[in-house]
């Protein structure tokens, strides 16, 4: 079993992916983890539809890969498009009073725990930001006033895991004062 820092290093965008499909348990198992996510006042603002058969597959693919980006797509055997649902009460207050978009912050943890679930199981996974939205919400008869803010894709991965780019921590972390920064992490 991995460890929490060997999954993180694990998981990765994945863009290349084997023809073999996706076990439905294993799909179930990804959503799962987006279920037991955490969200502003357990507001839960997300439900899932599963692509993954023709000709829905072949036409949601073609809606992703679009203006020369996202190509591998087409050979991404399943989709998970996250829909964005209403927040609850206390969750929608919170947002005007603090100014924040909370359940797209849900969703980024959401999509983020599926990933992690899916390299868990040997699976590769790539969150989707760029696709057309409308075309999506169309051919999956999701309402108009609803959004998709991501899509997952899910697959056994045709790659090898890469070293993680990123910024270093001394780069990145603040001691009691963004601008005095207290100590120096040698890291
Ligand atoms: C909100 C969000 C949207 C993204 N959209 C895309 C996308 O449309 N296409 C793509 O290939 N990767 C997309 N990515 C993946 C990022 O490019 C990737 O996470 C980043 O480069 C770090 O690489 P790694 O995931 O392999 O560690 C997205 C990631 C996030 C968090």
């Amino acid at each position: 079993m991995d460890t929490f820092k060997e999954l993180l290093l694990k998981r990765q965008s994945d863009r290349k992916y084997s023809s073999k499909k996706v076990e439905e348990e294993k799909v179930l198992a990804c959503i799962e983890a987006a279920r037991l996510s955490p969200s502003a006042c357990n507001s839960q603002p997300w439900s899932f539809v599963v692509i993954d058969s023709e000709p829905i597959l072949q036409q949601a693919q073609r809606r992703i890969a679009t203006m020369g980006m996202n190509r591998f797509v087409k050979q991404v055997p399943c989709l998970i498009a996250i829909v964005l649902e209403k927040a609850n009460f206390t969750a929608s207050i919170g947002c005007v009073i603090k100014d924040k978009e909370y359940p797209l912050l849900d969703i980024g943890i959401a999509a983020n725990n599926m990933c992690m679930q899916a390299s868990e199981l040997g699976l590769g996974s790539c969150i989707l930001g760029w696709f057309d939205e409308k075309g999506l919400k169309k051919l999956i008869d999701v309402p108009d006033n609803k959004r998709i803010p991501l899509v997952i894709a899910l697959g056994y991965p045709a790659t090898i895991t890469r070293k993680k780019i990123r910024k270093p921590l001394k780069d990145i972390v603040h001691f009691n004062s963004y601008m005095r920064n207290e100590k120096k992490i040698e890291l």
